[in-house]
């Protein structure tokens, strides 16, 4: 079966099961691999996309859900996004940098949505994990953007 979706502007068609999940779908079908896979429950938000603007984890959505236009991490463009990306270099969050496209979609989208106060702050971004602890880097990285 097919589906169309509109991802980081183009749109795609999509044959497979309705339940795949959107993760799966860029991955696997797209070859978008910056979106990654981490916990595949919604736990862990490596996985992390936009989904008009939203933040949602991918691997918990399935392609016949994921009717909104989608950004990857190999589509993010902007201010805020030059902003986020500028600040991850300054502050050198990256350690394995696995969780990291996640994380810099995760901060995108609140700081997009802002303002950020530091409530918001720990309210977003403690939902990315990081198995390398790059936790202060990335809240400093977060702050900076979001100046
Ligand atoms: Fe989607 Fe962990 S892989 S939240």
């Amino acid at each position: 079966m097919a589906f169309r979706v509109l991802i980081n502007g183009q749109p795609h068609a999509l044959d497979c099961e309705p339940d795949m999940p959107l993760l799966w779908a860029l991955r696997d079908l797209l070859g978008l691999t910056g979106t990654k896979y981490g916990c595949g429950i919604g736990q862990c938000g490596a996985c992390t996309v936009h989904i008009d603007g939203a933040a949602v984890r991918s691997c918990s959505i399935p392609v016949n859900e994921a009717t909104g236009a989608i950004t990857t991490i190999e589509g993010v463009t902007g201010p805020v996004a030059e902003r986020v990306l500028a600040a991850w270099d300054a502050h050198q969050v990256a350690q394995c940098g696995y969780c990291q496209p996640g994380q810099v979609m995760a901060a995108i989208a609140l700081i997009t949505a802002g303002p950020v106060d530091e409530e918001a702050l720990e309210a977003t971004m403690s939902g990315n994990l990081c198995r390398c602890a790059t936790y202060m880097r990335i809240r400093a990285a977060v702050r900076e953007a979001a100046q």
